[in-house]
């Protein structure tokens, strides 16, 4: 037996930690297999009928649903903690217009622990505030980044308008539809929580050093960032438009397959059927076209759902919550680098239910390795080598 494979065989070592369980978790439940997903055993098609992404953040943070009077005050606080300092828009005008939004997002959740710095994590009141602050400003430092960016100046957040359809407003400055608010506050609700993905596994981490939530939240948006993980909903949308037609489907899902390339918007690491997030979100895109007329890729990517799931099902690839959420979100009038910043806003309720749940029972996080070095190296001074 090599080194190499006695020490496998020992640690068991899985790259991706694919199956290791990191921590024992109320906060939400998958069966990949079945296409379950529910947030404190509520079904996510039953909250995404009924419910608001306010309450869905208050069920994942604090275990059950709120009653009417303790809802009331939490959306209550939220509407008044939406404002941001102004020092915090100071600072966004330093950053170039070419910058993503998660770079900037993820700069402000950081900024937000320069401004908040008192640090009481056994103090309710503490990680109450804490949760507002978060839930009330992330949205607006967003918002204000796009229009700055535009060289505008950032809208004001209005107190009248409720969480989802205040956003809206605060990015083009025009009270949206309805249906339009209604469309984007399930799609946060979809996008709240999802077990011990990438980026909740890094806030989980992060919070086992007992360090402020705002760094547990800049370090989950660095890590939902990537083209893996939160990062591939806008590159649905750029690959549909390299597709451009129905009939280009096939021969690109051809040439992907054959040249190892990743389809973006399909795979899972635990759903191996279609992504119930994604069948809802297929529905409120076909919602939105009746409305507001068609996307002219839809067709596209209906096709490309089809063919991948006849070459690529027998693997388990299919849609995930990434495929259709930039058919929605583009129908709303929303730019395609903003969809991750979208994912983020609404994940915040989830890391923060991680936050919490962290705290109530911490170990830091400090897992091994199986290290392939050398040993006893010797040192060759620099001229020697
Ligand atoms: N297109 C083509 N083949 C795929 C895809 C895909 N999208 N996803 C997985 N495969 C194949 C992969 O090539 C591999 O095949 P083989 O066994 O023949 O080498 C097999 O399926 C297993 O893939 P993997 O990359 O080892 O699976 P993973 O569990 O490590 O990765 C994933 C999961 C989501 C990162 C991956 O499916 C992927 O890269 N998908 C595209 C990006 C994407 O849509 N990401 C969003 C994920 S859902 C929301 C979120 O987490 O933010």
């Amino acid at each position: 037996m090599t080194v190499a494979s006695e020490i496998k065989a020992t640690f068991e070592f899985k790259p991706g930690l694919e199956g290791v369980p990191a921590t024992m978790s109320s906060i939400s439940f998958v069966d990949g297999q079945k296409g379950i997903l529910e947030y404190r055993g509520i079904p996510i098609q039953e909250l995404a009928e009924k419910s608001t992404f306010l309450e869905t953040c208050y069920l994942l943070i604090w275990g059950e649903l709120p009653t009417k009077q303790e809802l009331e005050a939490f959306e209550h606080e939220i509407r008044y903690h939406r404002r941001i300092k102004y020092r915090i828009r100071d600072m966004m005008k330093c950053f170039p217009e070419s910058g993503h939004p998660m770079d900037a997002l993820q700069a402000c959740a950081a900024a937000l622990g320069l401004f908040y710095s008192r640090r009481a994590l056994d103090d309710p009141a503490y990680i109450r505030a804490a949760v507002v602050r978060l839930l009330a400003k992330i949205p607006t430092m967003v918002a204000a980044f796009q229009m700055m960016r535009k060289g505008n100046d950032p809208i004001q957040p209005r107190d009248d308008l409720d969480y989802s359809a205040n956003f809206l407003y605060m990015l083009t400055e025009q009270e949206p539809d309805p249906l339009a608010a209604r469309v984007f506050d399930i799609c946060l609700m979809l996008h709240a929580e999802h077990t011990m993905n990438a980026s909740t596994f890094s806030a989980r981490v992060t919070a086992s050093t007992l360090t402020d939530p705002y760094a547990v939240v800049a370090s989950a948006v660095g890590t939902l960032a990537g083209p893996l993980h939160g990062g591939a909903n806008e590159e649905v949308m750029t690959m549909l438009a390299e597709i451009g037609t129905v009939e280009n489907v096939r021969p690109y899902v051809e040439h992907c397959i054959q040249n190892k390339k990743k389809i973006m918007g399909f795979g899972h690491r635990v759903y191996k059927v279609k992504d119930p997030r994604a069948t809802i979100l297929q529905n409120l895109a076909e919602k939105l076209f009746e409305k507001f007329g068609r996307d002219k890729y839809y067709d596209v990517a209906v096709e490309l759902e089809k063919v991948v799931a006849e070459k690529l099902g027998h693997k388990g690839i299919y849609a995930n919550v990434d495929f259709y959420s930039g058919l929605v979100y583009r129908k709303l009038g929303i730019p395609d680098d903003l969809f991750t910043p979208i994912f983020a806003i609404a994940r915040v309720g989830g890391w923060l239910a991680h936050w919490k749940e962290q705290l109530a029972e911490n170990r830091i996080y400090r897992p091994t390795q199986i290290y392939t070095g050398s040993h006893q190296a010797p040192y060759v001074p620099i001229e020697e080598r």
